[in-house]
Formats: C-alpha cells, sequence, structure tokens
C-alpha cells in the first residue's frame, strides 16, 4: 500500500490533514457543486472555494478568459457571491463532504481581510483559509498586497489576530525577493504558503486593434508557467519552515511529482481541468502507480528531494 495522504499543517491549535496531495485551485472548480454531480469529491485531497470577498461582486466585462498556444489568460474580476451567502448557502452543503474544504479570501483592505478572517473563524465546516493577496490595496494606490512585504506582513498580522484556522497565504509570483516574502509571512503567523498565483498578461485583437479581454489585463496560468512556479518554489524551500503548496502549470502526475521534489507538500490542480475536468482524479490514480513503479511508499519522503 502507498501511503498518499499528507499531514500538511500541524499548527497546535488546529490542524489541516489531506488524504492525497492533490487540491483543485481557487476559482477553476467553482464551489465544487457542480462537481460533485457527476465525481467523487471525497477522493480529492482538498477543495478550495473560489474567491470570496466580503460583499457580492459581478465581475469584470466580457470577455474574460482566452486561450493562448501555452496556457489560459483569464480576467473574472473575482465574481463571487460574497462571503455572507457563501456561509449561508455552500458552508452547509460542504458541511456534508468528507473532503477537506478551504475557503479563498480576498481582501481590498488590510480591515477587509480581518473581517473575511472573522466570518469564516468559528465555522467548523471550514478546514483552513487560502488568503489571495494578489489583490489591488486601494488605500495605498492599487498595489498589490503580495508585492510589499511590510502589506504582506500587515495583512498576516490581523488575519491571525482572528483566526485560529491554518492560514495558508497565496503569493503573488511577481515580486522582487520570494524568500523575502515568505520569511515576512512565516514569522507572522502563515500556516503555509501557495505558490503562486497568475502571472499579469495581456493579448491584442489585432484586427479590431485593441485588448482582447474586457478589462485589459488578467493572469496568466496553466503550462506557459510552471517552470517559473517551481523556481519559485525550489527557492522559497531553501528557507521556508512551513510547508509550500504548488499552483501553476501542474498538468500531470509528472508535474505534480516535479513540483513535489522542488519542495511543494502539496499541489493544485487548475487549469488542467479546462482541458479535461477528470483531471485531478487520474492524477491521484497516477500518483499511486509512480509510487508503486518506483518504491515509494509515502509520498511525503519525495518533497524537497531535488532540493541542495
Ligand atoms: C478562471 C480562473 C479563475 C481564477 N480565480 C481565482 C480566484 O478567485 N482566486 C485565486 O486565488 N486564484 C484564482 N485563480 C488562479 C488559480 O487558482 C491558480 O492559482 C492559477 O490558475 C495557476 O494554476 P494553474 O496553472 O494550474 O491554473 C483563477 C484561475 C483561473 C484560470
Amino acid at each position: 500500500m502507498v501511503n498518499l495522504s499528507i499531514p500538511l499543517i500541524d499548527s497546535g491549535k488546529q490542524n489541516l490533514s489531506l488524504i492525497n496531495p492533490i487540491l483543485v485551485a481557487s476559482g477553476t472548480f467553482s464551489n465544487g457543486l457542480e462537481m460533485s454531480k457527476h465525481k467523487d469529491i471525497e477522493k480529492l485531497g482538498g477543495i478550495i472555494s473560489k474567491g470570496t470577498t466580503i460583499k457580492p461582486r459581478e465581475g469584470n466585462n466580457t470577455p474574460r478568459l482566452i486561450e493562448t498556444p501555452s496556457g489560459l489568460i483569464n480576467s473574472i474580476g473575482f465574481q463571487n457571491i460574497g462571503a455572507k451567502k457563501f456561509i449561508k448557502e455552500i458552508v452547509p452543503i460542504w458541511q456534508k463532504w468528507k473532503v477537506a474544504t478551504i475557503v479563498n479570501i480576498m481582501g481590498y483592505t488590510i480591515e477587509e481581510y480581518g473581517i473575511l478572517a472573522e466570518l469564516f473563524d468559528d465555522i467548523n465546516a471550514i478546514d483552513a483559509l487560502e488568503i489571495n493577496i494578489s489583490c489591488p490595496n486601494v488605500e495605498a494606490g492599487g498595489i498589490e498586497f503580495g508585492q510589499d512585504p511590510q502589506l504582506a506582513k500587515e495583512v498576516m498580522k490581523i488575519i491571525r489576530k482572528k483566526t485560529e484556522k491554518p492560514c495558508i497565504v497565496k503569493l503573488s509570483p511577481i515580486v522582487s525577493n520570494i524568500q523575502e516574502i515568505v520569511s515576512v509571512l512565516q514569522d507572522n503567523g502563515a500556516d503555509a504558503v501557495t505558490i503562486s498565483n497568475t502571472y499579469p498578461a495581456m493579448a491584442i485583437d489585432i484586427n479590431k486593434r485593441q485588448p482582447v479581454l474586457g478589462a485589459k489585463f488578467g493572469g496568466l496560468s496553466g503550462p506557459a508557467v510552471k517552470s517559473m512556479t517551481i523556481r519559485n518554489i525550489y527557492l522559497s524551500y531553501k528557507i521556508a519552515k512551513i510547508p509550500i503548496i504548488a499552483s501553476g502549470g501542474i498538468m500531470n502526475t509528472e508535474d505534480v511529482i516535479e513540483a513535489m521534489m522542488a519542495g511543494a507538500a502539496a499541489v493544485q490542480i487548475g487549469t488542467a481541468t479546462y482541458i479535461d475536468p477528470n483531471a485531478p482524479w487520474q492524477i491521484i490514480k497516477k500518483l499511486e502507480h509512480y509510487c508503486k513503479d518506483n518504491n515509494i511508499n509515502d509520498i511525503s519522503s519525495i518533497v524537497g528531494t531535488a532540493v541542495s
């Protein structure tokens, strides 16, 4: 028997354990309701909600999603039902599922992050929070929280005050020094980091001579970004005292192994599900075969093995 389980976070107060390292990435799985009609959600390592804000959001003008030769550019604009409706309508459904559940939250001010963390703090059906810090700070001229170590620190500090839930901070990939951001977050109470969100991108319609996306700019995901994800994980693993979760271009089982050898304890699948909605389940099955074929008894034994 291969042991695929991952004891991801043990904060001393609350734990987050996964039955396998495969999570579904925020925004690419909605809140799981549609998929649960077709697939066994409980076979996944965990599910992550759509990015949730305090108030409902209608999102950006269309088009919001375009295909590139090696990935997707999205500019959904955080369309979501808002935290209160999420708690009322989604949480009771999640409560019935035996799977690790993670709510992805996003604020436009430091205070908003605190409010969101407090709102979810005493909800037993939520196992952890993923905090998206790739969001423009409206009080600081629109700079992303995740691009400024000081702002990232402030966000983490307020969140830690408001919740004892395991907190996973999802980093922005466009930073001058990823190790600095990881250090600041772990020193201020983060329990894990997700590396990372999408990369700023755009496309031009050459017939109309204008940007394709309604919001002009979006975030690039998919195979195009995998090598950058791997590098950022590798560099972060060298200094991280907390677990790293990979996100960005993980399309198949080999990519999962690569990310884990670079230092990821778990992995998120996003764009791959647009090619094949079965991808996360296929990857879990093949991961077990890979381990058997390579005499790996415990999947967590490969984490960071390529880092020197
Ligand atoms: C359509 C779409 C919507 C997304 N929405 C969110 C979101 O609401 N919150 C968030 O943190 N990340 C969001 N992401 C980013 C993904 O969770 C993931 O980090 C990114 O796509 C990189 O992984 P991938 O290459 O496997 O897709 C979204 C990505 C896509 C493609």
